[in-house]
């Protein structure tokens, strides 16, 4: 494992609007993710994990302090987006091609690979219809191959799984468990769901409400390479408490200030 991280953030915030309508939706972040660290995000909506998926993706930039990334030209940082990010006027063998068409892989080739990753998310018989023809759950796995068909330095997902029914969610988790111990790539991954986050997870980090900070952290007693078996360990089920427990805090610290004029 490389000395230096991977992903740095430092005093990072994020304001948004002007005046009486600013808002501060994140930070003040400190935030270390090593070369292969698979790191998980958990938090109560809106408090700023899209936001900070967003500045590591480089799409904002921070208010204050910052977040420095380390990747290799070749070797670029691919997100995937809450909402998919997906082209509707592109078929879905070019959207999960798109990538490969920015590093100027050769058309076959970028091809060959967009139409592997398709048949692993079994789509392979959709690779010439258009996303608006698609479930949502399909229109995800369409967003899921394409950020992996470049095989990135460092994966950035903001809740890649959850338009998906539980048993299709599984196999993917356990997908992208194997994928990612295989290749060490460097992830950043945000997930209400507290399972998700341990059986993924070197680190789990839990945000505070609005402007999000990281409150806590817990490292999955699980070791490398893992499978999806540690959902039944028993440790599992007392650390998805102990998590709980630290949401439900914050959960409920937002719902009494909302309540109060
Ligand atoms: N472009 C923007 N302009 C103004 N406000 C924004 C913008 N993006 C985010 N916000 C605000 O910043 C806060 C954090 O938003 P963000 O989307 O990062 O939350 P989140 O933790 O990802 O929530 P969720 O779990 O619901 O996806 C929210 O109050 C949101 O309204
Ligand atoms: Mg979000």
């Amino acid at each position: 494992m490389d000395a230096s991280p991977k992903i740095r953030a430092h005093a990072l915030t994020r304001s948004f609007g002007r005046g009486a309508r600013r808002l501060t939706a994140l930070g003040p972040v400190e935030l270390d993710v090593a070369t292969g660290e698979f790191v998980c995000i958990v938090g109560p909506s809106g408090c700023g994990k899209s936001t900070l998926l967003r500045v590591a993706a480089g799409l904002l930039r921070p208010s204050a302090g910052g977040l420095d990334i380390h990747t290799h030209h070749d070797r670029p940082a691919a997100m995937i987006f809450q909402d998919y990010g997906i082209y509707d006027w592109k078929t879905v063998l070019a959207n999960v091609r798109f990538g490969l068409d920015v590093q100027r892989v050769p058309r076959r080739d970028a091809d060959e690979r967009a139409r592997g990753w398709l048949a692993r998310m079994g789509l392979a018989d959709f690779a010439d219809a258009y996303p608006a023809a698609l479930s949502g759950g399909m229109r995800q796995r369409v967003a899921i191959a394409r950020a992996l068909a470049v095989e990135p330095e460092i994966l950035l997902m903001d809740e890649p799984f959850a338009a998906l029914d539980a048993q299709l969610r599984t196999i993917l988790q356990d997908e992208l468990l194997a994928l990612t111990q295989s290749t060490r790539t460097t992830t950043l991954f945000i997930t209400h769901s507290l399972e998700e986050a341990l059986v993924l997870g070197d680190r789990v980090l839990v945000m505070s409400a609005r402007p999000g900070r990281i409150i806590a952290e817990r490292r999955p007693p699980f070791g490398r390479p893992r499978t999806g078996e540690v959902r039944s360990a028993p440790e599992f089920t007392a650390l998805k408490d102990e998590l709980w427990d630290l949401l439900r805090g914050e959960v409920d610290h937002e719902r009494q200030e909302a309540a109060t004029p």
